[in-house]
């Protein structure tokens, strides 16, 4: 069993006029460590995708299991449990601005019952790895976007995930910005092993980081395969459409 399987999920949104079927009978899997990109055009269903993937989204059927466990099959206590495996970033940091960066690093960490001490070890061995130690008593004002967003991917990992979720996470940087938090990307799934997903718009990113990619069309897998495979033949208009944008 690989470490995430996707079995014909599906998700139907309650509309005015009926039901959105923002997806249809989506289905693969990641082996551990690997790097799977998602692209698509906007309202593909890329986010509804790893919103279900970390039950965030109730899925209206199919299957998600992670690390062997079928997360709908879960009561909400291990649930939670295996939520802190599952770590995700965003386009909006979302940072704390009262709090200055060590803070905003440990928070997540005490409130799941991480001693404070504790706390503030791990805290600073990932802002050293993002390479943002100097800036712990800084507050995220005082940062740029890329620096922010290097504090968030920070925070993620002190809660030491298995399953990296990246939903647009370098949309709202700069190409250059976008690059140092790609190389980012590929040292923290070396060094640790972490399993990511990541969605975006930009194909380069998938170039520079994925070793998977599917693409999503109206709901539904339109193609999967390497990402040396579908960028140098697409066969879907779909995938043709993104990468030759
Ligand atoms: N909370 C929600 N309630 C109702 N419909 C939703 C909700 N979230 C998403 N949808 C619908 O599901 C479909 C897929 O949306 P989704 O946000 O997953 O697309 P996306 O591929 O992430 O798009 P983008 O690239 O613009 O972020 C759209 O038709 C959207 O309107
Ligand atoms: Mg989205």
């Amino acid at each position: 069993m690989s470490f995430v399987e996707v079995q014909h999920l599906q998700k139907i949104y309650p509309s005015q006029s009926g039901e959105n079927t923002a997806l249809s009978d989506v289905s693969f899997s990641i082996e551990k460590g690997r790097i799977f990109g998602i692209i698509g055009l906007s309202g593909a269903g890329k986010s509804t995708l790893v919103r279900c993937i970390n039950l965030l989204e109730k899925p209206t059927d199919g299957h998600v299991i992670v690390d062997g466990k079928d997360l709908m099959a879960l009561s909400e206590r291990e649930l939670r449990k295996v939520r802190q495996n599952i770590g995700m970033i965003f386009q909006h940091f979302n940072l704390l601005q009262q709090r200055n960066v060590l803070d905003n690093v440990c928070f997540p960490l005490e409130v799941a019952g991480v001693k404070k001490r504790e706390a503030r070890r791990r805290a600073m061995e990932y802002l050293e790895a993002v390479g943002l130690a100097e800036k712990a008593k800084a507050y995220p004002v005082q940062l740029s976007g890329g620096q922010q967003q290097r504090v968030a991917i920070a925070r993620v990992l002190a809660a030491e995930p298995k399953l990296l979720l990246c939903d647009e996470a370098t949309s709202a940087l700069d190409p250059q910005t976008t690059g140092s938090i790609l190389s980012l990307l590929r040292e923290i799934n070396r060094q640790y092993e972490i399993t990511m997903i990541i969605i975006t718009h930009e194909m380069r990113v998938i170039q520079e980081t994925c070793h998977e990619v599917a693409v999503l069309e109206h709901g539904q897998i339109a193609e999967m395969g390497t990402v040396t495979e579908i960028f140098d033949h697409p066969k879907t208009e779909a995938a043709r459409r993104l990468i030759y944008q």
